[in-house]
């Protein structure tokens, strides 16, 4: 409000008289176009993204949908997983999956494209597709300083639903055997224990963490200002000093990160470098990065399960059985 106002009335302060029915008609209209951008940029992006459906529906199709065409729903599953699509996701995420829905020109990260099947937080290793229940999980606790929402309020029937069709999207899904998850342990007593972060700070440095993160773990590395991910956006390293993790703040999620590495962007996997003890030290220390105060081993656990969907594991398991022989 205040900047609007201030906005309107420096075109006036320089003219001489005063209009004194308002601002003049220039102004008005710069004072409307800015009003219409910051309204824009801020709360209105995610509900044109979610009211897209609506906002958009009268426009022509080829307006605003791409090129692609979007998958055909075979199962039940995929059926209501597209109807559920086309009212939450779309508006941002297309309705091709390609990323490119109305709202995506104002979202920094921009949104998911699903058709390379190109999924940063998984449990599976480096370069390979994620599990039904890693795509899950991510529906529900959406990403932290990006505008994906989280879906608390969607049943495990939409979000199993869900799963399902997005995995359409990508050819890969079907062509692929399913991917095969590695376990991730419980965090050790000792992570976060000061011989543990002393170790962690040692691999920091030989692992050359800093490189992106920089020295203080405050994402300000050398290499930080140049990177970019595999759709060719800028991207940031995280932030450990202050920032909210996108993939989860629990020790176990950061130890997930550096195992798996984050398909798409420059986070590497270090799953073949470092043994498991080492990880976990790793974790001790950059946990202890954290200038806020807020420490990992009393950091909440995410609300809902990991396991959103019902019995995800064994629908990867069920699909691989059907597909062995
Ligand atoms: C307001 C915009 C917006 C809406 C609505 C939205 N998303 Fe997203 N989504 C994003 C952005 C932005 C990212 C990328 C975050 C990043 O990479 O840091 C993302 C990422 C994702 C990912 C991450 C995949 C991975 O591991 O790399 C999944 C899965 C996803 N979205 C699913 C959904 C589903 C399902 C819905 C609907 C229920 C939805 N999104 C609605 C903006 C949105
Ligand atoms: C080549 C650059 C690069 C190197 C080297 C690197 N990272 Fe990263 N890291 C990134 C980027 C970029 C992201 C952010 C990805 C995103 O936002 O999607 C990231 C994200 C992370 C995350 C996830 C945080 C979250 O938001 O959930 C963790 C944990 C992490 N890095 C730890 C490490 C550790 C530990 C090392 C060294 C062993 C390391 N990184 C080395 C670039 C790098």
């Amino acid at each position: 409000m205040l900047t609007t106002r201030d906005h309107s009335e420096t075109p006036a302060a320089r003219d001489e008289p005063r209009q004194p029915t308002g601002p003049p008609a220039s102004s008005k209209a710069s004072w409307l176009l800015h009003v219409l951008f910051s309204a824009t940029l801020t709360g209105l992006v995610f509900l044109s993204a979610l009211a897209s459906r609506t906002l958009f529906s009268a426009t022509p199709s080829g307006a605003t949908a791409s090129a692609r065409a979007r998958p055909n729903p075979e199962t039940e599953d995929e059926k209501h997983g597209a109807r559920t699509y086309a009212v939450y996701c779309g508006g941002c995420h297309g309705d091709a999956g390609d990323g490119k829905g109305p709202a995506h020109l104002w979202l920094d990260p921009r949104p998911r494209d699903f058709t390379r099947g190109v999924y940063k937080w998984r449990t599976t290793p480096s370069g390979s597709l994620p599990t039904d229940a890693d795509i899950a999980r991510t529906i529900r606790l959406g990403v932290h300083g990006a505008s994906m929402p989280n879906w608390q309020l969607l049943s495990d029937r939409d979000v199993t639903g869900l799963v399902a069709y997005l995995k359409r999207f990508s050819p890969k899904f079907a062509e692929n055997p399913p991917p095969r998850p590695m376990t991730i342990p419980p965090a050790p007593a000792h992570v976060g224990q000061g011989e543990s972060i002393a170790r962690g700070r040692v691999l920091w440095d030989k692992m050359k963490c800093a490189s992106c993160h920089g020295e203080g773990g405050k994402g300000d590395g050398p290499s930080s200002a140049t990177l970019v991910d595999d759709w060719g956006e800028k991207i940031r390293p995280f932030d450990f000093t202050r920032g909210t993790p996108k993939g989860g703040a629990r020790p176990e999620d950061f130890y997930r990160a550096f195992s798996t590495g984050l398909s798409g962007t420059p986070m590497p996997s270090y799953a073949d470098i470092l043994s498991d003890a080492e990880r976990w030290d790793l974790v001790s220390y950059t946990v202890s990065l954290r200038t806020d105060g807020h420490v990992a081993g009393g950091t909440p656990p995410p609300p809902t399960p990991l396991t959103a969907t019902p019995e995800p594991p064994k629908t990867a398991d069920a699909t691989q059985a059907r597909r062995t022989p």
